[in-house]
């Protein structure tokens, strides 16, 4: 499977959100990563179920809901009713990480779960079968346009060899910070899906930009 891109709308223009929701339906963009912040999880608050649903009304690409809030549980059904195709909890946001994959998993929804820079890929050993997507933070969660943490390749490899090891098929997402440097040495690390938001919506051609980060090849 060649990997797959998905831009963060965090970075798009939220005054004309139909616009360049429409215009990620006409790119060559696989998913639409959406970035729910609580103001508690995170030093930051985004968006929630009404601009999710308008999202959804108009996009007819996979809905990718990554959820930087305390007690995702509680929600989880609301976000797969708003919406979401996947959706991604923290980890470090779950007492119970097994039940909340369960609960994502009964909505019909696929399972992920992000990692925080600094939570170690081995908390996920006894998980990674349950989970479609792993989601590597690759800065602090909360903010876009953020600069890309290094040591990420080397939670890929670690990733990569845990998957392979459980014979998972769990994708690897890379989020934070991606860019046309670091792009092509992520896909060639083992990431099969990134997401870009600041990149692709700060660029003057975001549908072009999604199409370069798409042709990247080992
Ligand atoms: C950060 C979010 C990211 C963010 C990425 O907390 O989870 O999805 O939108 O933005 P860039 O690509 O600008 O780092
Ligand atoms: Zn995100």
């Amino acid at each position: 499977m060649s990997h797959l891109i998905a831009p963060s709308v965090l970075s798009a223009d939220f005054g004309q959100l139909a616009t360049d929701v429409q215009m990620l339906n006409e790119s060559t963009c696989d998913w639409i990563h959406c970035d729910v912040m609580d103001g508690r999880f995170v030093p930051n608050i985004s968006f929630g179920f009404p601009v999710l649903q308008a999202i959804k009304a108009h996009a007819k690409k996979t809905l990718d809901v990554h959820l930087m809030i305390e007690a995702p549980e509680l929600y989880i059904e609301q976000f797969q009713k708003a919406g979401a195709d996947i959706i991604t909890v923290h980890e470090e946001a779950c007492t119970h990480l097994h039940r909340t994959l369960q609960q994502i998993k009964a909505t019909g929804a696929k399972a992920g779960v992000a990692l925080n820079p600094h939570t170690p890929v081995h908390v996920l050993s006894d998980v990674i079968e349950d989970i479609d997507v792993v989601c590597l933070m690759s800065v602090n969660p909360g903010f876009g346009g953020q600069k890309f943490i290094q040591n990420t390749y080397r939670k890929i490899e670690q990733l990569k060899a845990l998957i392979l090891e459980r014979n998972a098929s769990t994708l690897i997402e890379i989020d934070g910070g991606v860019n046309a440097e670091n792009a092509p040495l992520l896909v060639k690390a083992g990431a099969d899906v990134l997401v870009a938001g600041s990149f692709v919506f700060n660029s003057n051609s975001p549908a072009q930009t999604i199409q370069s980060l798409k042709e990247i090849s080992l």
